[in-house]
């Protein structure tokens, strides 16, 4: 028999299924990808997370049209070009900066979900893993986008960040100068950044969203309760109408369309932002020109990087260094650090309950502290809450450790 149907209509079903594998694509990443009944809707944030990508992308092409990677134009194309004289320019720009700083959020929330109910274990160590470093390429993706306004943030951020490159009492000042291109922030810096912004960083964050999603198929999502059921049974339910009894649902067209209510409502509250209250998302101090002989009394980076910022501060700049260093490690390989097999939610997992709030704390407290000035009550405030962060690590490895020989002794 003829592996293929001479008759089949052109780009028909049966057509693209013998030339792509159609029928299969369909059952394996839809009709017959299964998720769990049991969660909410803190399951649709990653969703929610594709699709503000994709709303960046979007507003980042139509601004790309104007934009001008130059030092002596940039400034003036984004402030005065797009936001004045470009139909609609005004409206791509607050799109693409509330959006820049609300997928943080979304970030933020989605990280904290998997920590409260333990969803980086249990087969699903290799998701938290690209999930991280999808963070760090969003991470790497902001600050190069916040380069290129080129007004008086973008510059002295960048040159401290840059900084950051001397590596601490080492001064390897040639690799500072070699990333910027130049002694200083200067076109040089201004060009690559925006090469990274535009074209490097989202292709690799693409790669990243297809490995993530790649990595959750198997494993499937976790739910509410962390339980650990028979996928395979759970479906033959489903198929033979038993959809009551069954622990689960197809990813679509059910599960989807819960997770499109759940994008509808976001994008209502997204757009409210947009249109009303984009000002949270611009830093006044990034409306004056970049100025290499006018530094700013106060320079701080946005709002998402400053916990990080807050535990590299309140210490001199080689300790400072390391425990930046350390705490971004700890995040990176929290299913390691986390020995216990409980995959539960924190609600039901005293110790580690307590842990995970006074995480959420820290990271606030921090947060608040990054913004404000060093000085006074506010370093030594800074310091122990940094102090406290760092020993988050350990106390977590205690208590899971404490966790196991429970299970064990019961
Ligand atoms: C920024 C782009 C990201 C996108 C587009 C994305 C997308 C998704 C999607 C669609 C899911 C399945 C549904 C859900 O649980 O929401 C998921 C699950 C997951 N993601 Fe992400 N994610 C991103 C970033 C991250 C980050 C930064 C982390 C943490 C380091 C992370 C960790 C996880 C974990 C642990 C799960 C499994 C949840 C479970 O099994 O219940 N993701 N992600």
């Amino acid at each position: 028999m003829a592996h293929f149907d001479e008759n089949a209509k052109p780009f028909g079903n049966k057509w693209l299924d013998e030339r792509i594998g159609l029928n299969t694509l369909t059952r394996v990443l839809q009709t017959e990808y299964w998720i769990p009944k049991d969660i909410n809707f803190l399951w649709a944030m990653g969703m929610v997370l594709a699709a503000t990508f994709g709303v960046l992308l979007l507003s980042g092409i139509f601004l790309l049209m104007y934009y001008k990677p130059d030092a002596n134009l940039a400034f003036d194309s984004v402030n005065y070009t797009i936001m004045t004289e470009v139909g609609y320019g005004w409206l791509w720009r607050h799109v693409h900066g509330v959006g820049a700083s609300i997928v943080f959020l979304i970030i933020y929330i989605h990280m904290f979900t998997g920590i409260y109910y333990g969803s980086y274990k249990r087969g699903r160590e290799l998701i938290w893993l690209s999930g991280m470093a999808l963070f760090v390429a969003f991470s790497a993706e902001a600050f190069s986008g916040y380069m290129l306004p080129w007004g008086q943030m973008s510059y002295w951020a960048g040159m401290v960040i840059t900084n950051l490159f001397s590596l601490g009492s080492i001064e390897a000042y040639g690799l500072v100068e070699w990333i910027r291109g130049d002694y200083v922030p200067g076109d040089a810096y201004l060009t690559r950044f925006f090469m990274l912004h535009v074209l490097l960083i989202p292709l690799v964050i693409i790669g990243l969203i297809v490995l993530h999603f790649g990595t959750l198929r198997l494993p499937h999502v976790n739910n509410q309760e962390g339980e650990d059921f028979d996928y395979k049974e759970a479906a033959d339910l489903y198929k033979a109408g038993k959809v009551k009894e069954s622990k689960v649902i197809p990813f679509s067209p059910v599960f989807l369309s819960k997770d499109i209510f759940v994008m509808g409502v976001y994008f209502i509250l997204f757009f409210y932002l947009v249109f009303y209250n984009f000002e949270f998302a611009m830093d006044p101090v990034n409306f004056d020109p970049a100025d290499g002989l006018k530094t700013p009394a106060h320079i701080y980076p946005e709002w998402y990087f400053l916990w990080s910022y807050e535990i590299l501060r309140p210490f001199n700049k080689d300790i400072g260094l390391i425990a930046f260093g350390v705490a971004q490690a700890a995040l990176f390989f929290l299913p390691f650090i986390d020995r216990s097999p409980v995959v539960a939610p924190a609600h039901k997992r005293k110790l580690f309950n307590i842990w995970f709030w006074a995480l959420v704390v820290i990271m606030i407290a921090l947060t608040a502290l990054g913004k404000l000035p060093p000085e006074g009550i506010y370093n030594d405030l800074g310091l122990f809450f940094a102090v406290a962060f760092l020993c988050m690590g350990p106390l977590l490895v205690w208590i899971t450790i404490k966790e196991k020989n429970e299970m064990k002794g019961a």
